[in-house]
This record gives structure tokens, C-alpha cells and sequence, in this order.
């Protein structure tokens, strides 16, 4: 909802000043994926790959990001979208200052994730489908969640009693109960050089 008392401020040093500044361009790595697919630690092993090489990188993740900025966010599909809208905006931000930012949330729903990609311009949304079985994550269950949720204690569990929307026309997919995770960062810096990002 725009406020019509409110200006938008041009910045006097643009995205493109920053992009000269790092000697590379800025992106957001959308992972998405069920709980346990592997998002956080992809996004992560990500991100530590890409400063070891030098570049100006960041991570957003669902359990941390809901530990504060939205805290007031229950898991219902109005605030899923709610959750989206906000980290999408955030990751806007890190763009527009020159990160490449790995944001890691399940993002279950399609329109939810479409509605971030049109934040952006089009070569700077990486939606990444962070692809794993059910029977795997819940094997994995990092967090006990599943259990839980199949003994009913916790509601509207994705993939469970919440639908997960896979993604249409992603830019990437990674397997990863078939790749080593050495070679799923590999394969996402070799995309990023491919694209002339890095
Ligand atoms: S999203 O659907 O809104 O994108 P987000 O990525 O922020 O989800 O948070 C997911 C994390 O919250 C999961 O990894 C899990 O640890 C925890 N969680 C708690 N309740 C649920 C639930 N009902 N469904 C999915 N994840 C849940």
C-alpha cells in the first residue's frame, strides 16, 4: 500500500557504483525447498564459498529471520506470504547494495515466489529448487519436526498438512540426495560465472 506523503529518495550512488566498486554484480539465490531439503546448509556453504573468493555476499534464513523481524509470523498461508513479501524486500535491499544474498525459506507457494521475482530485474532473481524427497527429509528430520508433525503436534507442517508448490521454471535445481555439497556450491558459483555475475 503506497502512502502518497511519502517521496522516494534517489540515492546519489547508484547500484551499478556499487557493482564497479566490488568488481562484481549483485544478485539473491531464492533456495527454496522443504524443511530439511537442505536450503540453510546450501545457502550457507554458498555464501562462506563466495567470500573466501572475495565477494560481498549475505544470508537470509527463515529460522533466524523468524526469530526477529518476523516474530509476529505464524506458519497460516496469509503470513507465509507475509514472510515472502517482507525477506523479498529485504533481499532488495542487500541487492541494491551490491550482496549477493542467499535467502533460505521454504516458500512453498508459487505466487508468493513470483511476486518476489517481479521486485526484481529479471537476470537478478536465481530461484534455486533446493530438490529432495520427502522419505529423505523426513529420514533426516534435523530438527524432530517431522515426527511432530506426523504426530500431529504442529500445524499446517509443509509437506505434511501444507502444500509445497513446486517450482515451475526455476533457474537452478540441485538434488541434493544426489550431489556432495561441494559439488552442488560448484555447480551454483559455476551458474553465476556462466551469467557473468562474478
Ligand atoms: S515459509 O514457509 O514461511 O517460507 P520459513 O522458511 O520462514 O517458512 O520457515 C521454515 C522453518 O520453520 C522450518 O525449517 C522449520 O524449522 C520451522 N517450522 C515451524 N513450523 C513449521 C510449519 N508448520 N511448516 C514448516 N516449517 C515450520
Amino acid at each position: 500500500m503506497g502512502n502518497s506523503n511519502i517521496t522516494w529518495h534517489q540515492s546519489a550512488v547508484t547500484k551499478t557504483d556499487r557493482h564497479q566498486l566490488n568488481r562484481h554484480k549483485s544478485c539473491v539465490l531464492w533456495f527454496t525447498g522443504l524443511s530439511g531439503s537442505g536450503k540453510s546448509t546450501l545457502a550457507n556453504a554458498v555464501d562462506h564459498a563466495l567470500f573466501e573468493l572475495g565477494f560481498r555476499s549475505y544470508v537470509l534464513d527463515g529460522d533466524n529471520i523468524r526469530h526477529g523481524l518476523n516474530s509476529d509470523l505464524s506458519f497460516r498461508p496469509e503470513d507465509r506470504k507475509e514472510n515472502i513479501r517482507r525477506i523479498g524486500e529485504v533481499s532488495k535491499l542487500f541487492v541494491d547494495s551490491g550482496h549477493i544474498v542467499s535467502s533460505a525459506f521454504i516458500s512453498p507457494f508459487q505466487g508468493d515466489r513470483e511476486l518476489v521475482r517481479q521486485l526484481f530485474e529479471p537476470e537478478e532473481f536465481i530461484e534455486i529448487f533446493v530438490k529432495c524427497p520427502i522419505d529423505v527429509c523426513e529420514d533426516r528430520d534435523p530438527k524432530g519436526l517431522y515426527v511432530k508433525a506426523r504426530k500431529g503436534e504442529i500445524p499446517e507442517f509443509t509437506g505434511i498438512s501444507s502444500p509445497y508448490e513446486i517450482p515451475d521454471n526455476p533457474e537452478i535445481i540441485i538434488e541434493t540426495n544426489k550431489l556432495l555439497i561441494d559439488q552442488s556450491v560448484e555447480a551454483v558459483i559455476a551458474y553465476l560465472r556462466e551469467k557473468k555475475i562474478l
